[in-house]
């Protein structure tokens, strides 16, 4: 595995494989890596000739400059956990790298960013816009792969693809969990034991609400999970949707083909989101 930390050195490496007629899977991330990341990794690895993964806490995605502070950075535990898990390339670029000038570029993504995550944190989706496309442009992968925990960011980033009209292939992968239903994120770690034994809840309200579809609305279902999460003790719900998978506009009733319900909570001050599938895309 080779670290590099510039652009113009990804480039060349990239392009003599190119040249080679080989394949570049990549995996952009943000560090603090854990088997959620390293399942896109072992994909990306068995999919393309060479996987590319990405370190770089991207500042223009966080609109809270205490968040961008408090993110963890643990590169060199990073490198040694790709370094196991046969990864080629590591690129751990700075911010002059990435953005050598401001990036002043302003999506229009219609209304897939004007709701949830996008009504909390507003720019958010902006800045991922500019850093993936940035790294694609940098990187040029064939494939790149994405967690489905970030839902709304998936979303995002195919509709820039196609907007921008990238050649790449954007993989979905499934969200992974501790045993205990928790969805893994790197946020996890900023949690005490006994928070990370209340978060336990958020996942197991969301597959119990499952259950409830057949005898309840779409707005009891929203008011049950939200009443149930905001009776335990640390956890705040910001918000719960039920959506449409493709639009990711509220539904008023089950009639959608792909119904996903998504949720950002706070247990104490740390933020988490995962969310849900009611109905599945078949
Ligand atoms: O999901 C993340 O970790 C980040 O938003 C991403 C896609 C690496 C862009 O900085």
């Amino acid at each position: 595995m080779i670290l590099v930390k510039t652009a113009k050195e990804v480039q060349s490496v990239v392009a003599s494989l190119h040249l080679e007629g080989k394949t570049i899977g990549f995996v952009p991330t943000m560090g603090a890596l854990h088997e959620g990341h390293l399942s896109l990794v072992k994909q990306c690895i068995a999919d393309n000739n060479a996987c590319v993964v990405s370190i770089f806490v991207n500042p223009t995605q966080f609109n809270n400059k205490e968040d961008l502070e408090k993110y963890p950075r643990t590169l060199d535990r990073d490198c040694e956990l790709l370094s196991k898990a046969g990864v080629d390339i590591v690129f751990a670029p700075g911010v002059e790298d990435v953005y050598p000038e401001p990036d002043m570029r302003q999506f229009d993504f219609g209304q897939i960013d004007k709701v949830m995550e996008g009504v909390h944190r507003p720019g958010h989706f902006n800045g991922v816009a500019q850093v993936v496309s940035r790294l694609f442009d940098i990187v040029k992968p064939d494939k790149a792969y994405f967690g489905q925990k970030d839902f709304q960011q998936l979303a995002i980033i195919r509709a820039m693809v196609k907007q921008l009209g990238l050649p790449v292939q954007i993989v979905p992968m499934p969200i992974m969990r501790e045993a205990s239903g928790l969805a893994l994120s790197s946020r996890n770690e900023r949690l005490t034991n006994d928070q990370k034994e209340i978060a336990v809840n958020i996942s197991k309200v969301l597959f119990e609400s499952r259950e409830w579809m057949a005898d309840c609305t779409v707005e009891e279902v929203v008011e049950k999970v939200v009443s149930k999460l905001n009776s335990i003790e640390e956890l705040e719900v910001e918000y719960y949707e039920i959506v449409d998978g493709y639009t990711l506009q509220s539904l008023a009733n089950w009639n959608s083909s792909y119904v996903v319900g998504c949720i950002a909570v706070y247990c104490g001050n740390v933020r988490l989101i995962d969310n849900v599938v009611y109905k599945a895309n078949s």
